[in-house]
């Protein structure tokens, strides 16, 4: 890679998935000018320090139509329709929308909540195991499981037929080439409709959930209108299926690509809290995520640059975790590294909403996989198992696993 080069083709939604390139970067280049696949000019920042900077630093925004002294000079995707990611906005606004949920996902909310997401597990697992060695781990818990906990917050109840189709209308709504344009608003608007008849629903018979709390601020309290309360609850809703699902399926697989690791959780329980964040650090490696994008809303010094007003700003979380500076050997699976200051959930005012329940429900699948399954290991070939493509989660087709 010629890294005097002004500009780095990322040729891939997923950016490079060589990690010697991503050191290289790191090490020469952490604030690197690229174009991406769409034609649009960016920064992609691959340093540690660099990533914090702009995910904490307010003056790189997340909302595309950064108001005030600056506008975008680059186009943006268009977002016509409805929109889902409701929290794409910032300052005082964000933080409001925000608060009308982040109780539902604090630390104690979540640990109240956990003998239930326990529940959820053992009937899955209940049911897993009755088909018998070897099955797919991916479509029999790992996806069922983060979707039943979140449905349960919300107060939603979905059938399996029903569930396919969201399924379907999820995907599409977060493609990044896998659907075309006219497939992802399409689907946009099937989830917006779903949502519309659900809070209908739930307006009738309300209840002791999310969903009714959400309908209460907005046609009781005034503290959001109708349209936002409908993107916050598809958000949380999309947020609380896709991540986890995937974090799962390749913490898993990863776990069992190391089965020395695999057994020292076995044989120790305690270590399944430091083995998760490993397994949160690792999620996407080698791959050079390119979710984390900020639009700087004024001229921004960072590292050796200045990053213009308007220009458009790649945070990769994925790279921050492989940094060498701030992980000893980071190439290394080490489910008992301590400390782990990985980035897996952002930073600053968008840290991720769902954090402490995304690790209730790893460690407690992680657990129960390692006490249930003692003998678990992987059914398939390594390079056997299928990557999701074109999605903006990345994640695995299936999980074979075998016990
Ligand atoms: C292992 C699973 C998960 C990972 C790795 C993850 C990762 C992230 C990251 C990196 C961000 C920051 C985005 C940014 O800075 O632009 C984020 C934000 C967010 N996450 Fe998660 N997440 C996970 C699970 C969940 C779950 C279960 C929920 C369910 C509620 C959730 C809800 C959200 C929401 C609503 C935001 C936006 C927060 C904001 O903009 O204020 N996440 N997540």
């Amino acid at each position: 890679m010629d890294l005097d080069a002004r500009r780095i083709p990322i040729v891939d939604v997923a950016g490079t998935d060589k990690p010697e390139e991503v050191a290289e970067l790191q090490a020469k280049r952490p604030v690197c000018p690229v174009t991406m696949a769409d034609g649009t000019d960016a920064w992609l920042v691959t340093g540690y320090e660099e990533v914090r900077k702009v995910l904490t630093d307010p003056r790189f925004q997340r909302d595309p139509n950064i108001t005030g002294n600056a506008a975008t000079k680059t186009p943006v995707p268009e977002h016509t329709g409805p929109q889902m990611r409701s929290l794409d906005m910032d300052g005082q606004g964000h933080t409001e929308i925000r608060s009308l949920v982040s109780s539902a996902f604090s630390g104690r909310a979540v640990r109240r909540f956990e003998p239930r997401i326990q529940e959820i597990a053992d009937s899955l697992l209940d049911d897993f195991e009755r088909q018998g060695s070897p099955a797919d781990l991916a479509s029999e818990f790992a996806r069922p499981f983060p979707v039943a906990v979140i449905c349960d917050i919300l107060g939603i109840s979905v059938s399996a037929d029903e569930h396919k189709e969201i399924r379907r209308w999820i995907e599409a709504s977060m493609s990044l080439g896998k659907y075309s344009p006219e497939e992802m608003q399409q689907a946009r608007i099937e989830l917006f409709g779903y949502f519309q008849r659900v809070v209908a629903e739930k307006r009738e018979a309300p209840a002791d959930d999310l969903l009714t709390a959400l309908i209460t601020a907005c046609y009781d309290d005034r503290k959001l209108s109708e349209l936002e309360m409908l993107r916050l609850a598809i958000t949380v809703f999309v947020a609380g299926h896709e991540t986890t699902v995937n974090a799962i399926n390749l913490g898993v697989w990863r776990l069992l690509q190391h089965p020395d690791q695999f057994a020292m959780l076995r044989d120790d329980p305690d270590l399944v809290t430091p083995a998760v964040e490993e397994l949160l650090r690792f999620q996407f490696h080698p791959t050079v995520g390119i979710d984390r994008r900020r639009f700087a809303a004024e001229d921004v010094t960072l590292g050796e640059n200045t990053i213009c007003a308007g220009d458009v700003v790649i945070a990769s979380v994925n790279a921050a975790n492989q940094d060498r500076h701030f992980f000893s050997r980071p190439d290394r699976f080490d489910i008992t590294r301590t400390p782990n200051p990985h980035l897996s959930f952002g930073d600053g005012p968008h840290y991720c909403l769902g954090a402490a329940l995304a690790r209730a429900e790893l460690i407690i699948a992680v657990r129960s996989l390692s006490v249930r399954f003692p003998g678990l290991r992987l059914a398939e070939a390594v390079e056997a198992v299928r990557r999701r493509k074109g999605l903006l989660v990345a994640g695995l087709e299936r999980l074979p696993v075998a016990w």
